[in-house]
């Protein structure tokens, strides 16, 4: 492959928010997966595992983390004792790592321009409560990927095994792309690891640190946004 192909590739790539229905092939999902071992690790340790769901199994799933975003909506519009009534009624996020945190100070602004970037691109007002939440609801849908694989990390190899599975989870959207499946890495399930222990044996130390759609993009135009993509951030020398 040449620089200009793989640079091609690379430049290809980006997040996928809505899906077609269409099922990826067994042996295109197989090869995916098979390109992903590839990555390099710490020490070689490979110390993530990854749950693969389709089918009927992704259907119950979707349910779940629908019917748990759907929970938390008076947390996160902060109304008054939510937060009692959440831990009362046992629906508080159950995630392994918080995911609803303040950025640091010098990285919001970055987040808040791609989110904010986002929603004006789809027309959603600043104060339209209901368009930002059926929004953010999609995401617990899987914006409609027909798979959907969870990622864990080991607990005792943080933080490498968060950097490791960051290589992997690059690779694997590499080789998705190479072979026409989009992505988007789904973070936001991170905040709640109930519905996906009720589908898979999680071995004892695993961390869920994200999710992750492949499919087929739709030619919806919330696929046309672009994140910015500005040079890396280089230190001067001493
Ligand atoms: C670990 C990780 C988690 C992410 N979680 C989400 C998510 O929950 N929902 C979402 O819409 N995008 C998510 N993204 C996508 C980022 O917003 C996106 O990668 C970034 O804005 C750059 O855009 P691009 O992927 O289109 O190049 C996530 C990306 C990463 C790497």
């Amino acid at each position: 492959m040449l620089p200009d192909d793989y640079s091609a590739l690379i430049q290809a790539r980006h997040s996928i928010r809505d899906f077609r229905p269409d099922a990826v092939p067994g042996e295109v999902l197989d090869g995916i997966l098979d390109d992903a071992r590839h990555a390099p690790s710490w020490s070689n340790t490979r110390p993530y595992c990854v749950a693969v769901a389709t089918g009927e199994r992704l259907d119950r799933l979707r349910e779940g983390y629908v019917a748990a975003f759907d929970a938390s909506l008076p947390l996160q519009h902060r109304k008054r004792s939510a937060m009692v009534k959440a831990v009362l009624t046992g629906t508080l996020p159950d995630g392994d790592f918080k995911t609803w945190g303040r950025y640091p100070d010098d990285l919001r602004p970055r987040s808040v321009k791609v989110g904010v970037g986002l929603y004006q691109h789809l027309g959603i007002e600043r104060g339209d409560r209901e368009a930002r939440d059926a929004q953010s609801r999609r995401n617990c849908e899987f914006f409609g990927a027909p798979v959907v694989l969870w990622m864990f990390v080991h607990d005792q190899l943080l933080p490498f095994s968060a950097h490791d599975a960051g290589l992997m989870l690059q690779t694997l959207m590499l080789a998705a792309q190479a072979r026409g499946v989009d992505s988007c890495a789904l973070g936001v399930l991170t905040t709640w690891r109930g519905p996906v222990e009720a589908e898979f044996t999680i071995p004892p130390h695993y961390k869920l640190i994200t999710g992750l759609a492949l499919g087929y993009a739709s030619d919806d135009p919330v696929n046309d946004f672009r994140a910015e993509h500005p040079p890396l951030q280089l230190l001067d020398p001493r």
